[in-house]
């Protein structure tokens, strides 16, 4: 799958969040290991530590489907002035299922804004394989 279909993915999913509190959508695909596309949206929620991220919904899809690893995780927000790169909750969830080239895509409503290796988002960071 091209990089623009899955932000393209993305972004549809942003249209599905629910963010009657920030106002603030966000969309997010993952392209797995077996080539399977999976997405999720921001849910907020009435009680605010209780919201979810978009990156989480889609991370929670892709473990449903069977999938294990995250090749590219696409995520569509913002305003298009501002990067929505991924919140630091999210970078150490997405850390979870990455391997050593997962790459991140950050775009908005129009396509992609900035690629990012998931190692620059966070480096030296503490992964399963950190466990023994
Ligand atoms: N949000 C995400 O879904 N992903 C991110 O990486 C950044 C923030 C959501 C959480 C909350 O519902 C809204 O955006 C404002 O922070």
């Amino acid at each position: 799958m091209s990089d623009e279909a899955l932000i393209k993915i993305a972004i549809d999913a942003r249209g599905r969040a629910y963010a009657p509190y920030s106002g603030y959508a966000v969309g997010a695909s993952i392209l797995d290991e077996n080539g399977q596309i999976h997405s999720g949206q921001n849910i907020e929620n009435a009680s605010y530590p209780n919201g979810i991220c978009a990156e989480a919904a889609a991370i929670s899809a892709m473990i449903s489907a069977g999938g294990r690893h995250i090749v590219k995780l696409a995520v569509s927000g913002g305003d298009g002035q501002h990067l929505c790169t991924p919140c630091g909750s999210c970078r150490q969830r997405i850390r979870e299922f990455s391997v050593p080239d997962t790459q991140v895509l950050v775009a908005d409503d129009t396509g992609l804004k900035a690629r990012f290796l998931f190692d620059e988002l966070l480096p030296s960071s503490f992964g399963p394989e950190n466990m023994g």
